[in-house]
């Protein structure tokens, strides 16, 4: 495999395309931003951590029966990719209450939700990736309809799992975005599981272990995702 160009560089990834055409390096810098890029910083160890972490989630959903888009760990901060047609839909189901939600609709932070939420926001960085429902994405053509459902589908699933598996580590998986796309007609997982794109919480003293730190400007941002790998296994000197 010969890593080629640079098809996309994003706010914490950029992605390279090889002499397969169905194959892509997907690249994890040490950037990392908030407030839709108002907040930028380097965090040592960062774009390493998140490779192993995602690595490590992806074979876990994979093996559940989640069809995902990685393929292998490259080096510390590469990782091979089944190149997919994005859809441009983020989905976020949230356990806890925390974040937007709060602010939107004013819930106390904490609130467990029980049935779980489910949402979706357009990818749009200009708009502030707005919340948008399924009449949005058939009036405008952003995206297929059963693609969609299945995307859901698989999220829900994908809760089942990580809840159990973040849970047996002390961990509260809060909430989470996960992206899907397409590859040969198939709705697979794509893009990052990594604290960087959920929330998860100390079970015994809810301390908040992903973006969040950063976010807050708490600290100890890299700290908290390292001791978080280290609670489920996660060997971060890999490969
Ligand atoms: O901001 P909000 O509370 O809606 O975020 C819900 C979840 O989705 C959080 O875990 C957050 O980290 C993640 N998210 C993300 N990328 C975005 C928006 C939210 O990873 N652009």
């Amino acid at each position: 495999m010969e890593k080629r160009e640079e098809l996309y560089s994003g706010k914490a990834k950029s992605v390279f395309t090889t002499d397969n055409p169905d194959l892509m390096v997907m690249l994890f810098r040490d950037d990392t931003s908030a407030f839709d890029g108002k907040k930028i910083e380097q965090l040592d160890r960062k774009g390493k951590v998140n490779n192993q972490f995602n690595a490590f989630i992806m074979q876990t959903l994979s093996a559940a029966g989640i069809p995902t888009h990685f393929e292998k760990l490259l080096s510390d901060r590469e990782s091979l990719v089944k190149r997919l047609e994005m859809m441009p839909v983020e989905c976020v189901v949230r356990n806890f209450a925390a974040g937007s939600i709060c602010r939107r609709l004013g819930i106390e932070e904490g609130l467990e939700l029980n049935p779980p939420t489910f949402e979706m926001f357009l990818k749009n960085d200009a708009l502030g990736d707005p919340m948008i429902n399924e009449s949005h994405i058939a009036t405008f053509g952003w995206a297929n309809l059963e693609q969609v459902e299945e995307a859901k589908r698989l999220t829900f699933k994908a809760n089942e799992v990580l809840k159990k598996l973040f849970d047996d580590a002390g961990l509260l998986l809060v909430d989470y975005k996960l992206e899907f796309g397409l590859f040969k007609g198939q709705v697979v997982l794509g893009d990052e599981f990594s604290p960087d794109g959920c929330r998860l919480w100390d079970k015994a003293t809810r301390t908040k272990m992903d973006k969040d730190r950063f976010r807050q400007g708490l600290g100890g941002v890299i700290e908290a995702y390292e001791e978080v790998g280290r609670r489920l296994g996660i060997d971060f000197d890999q490969p």
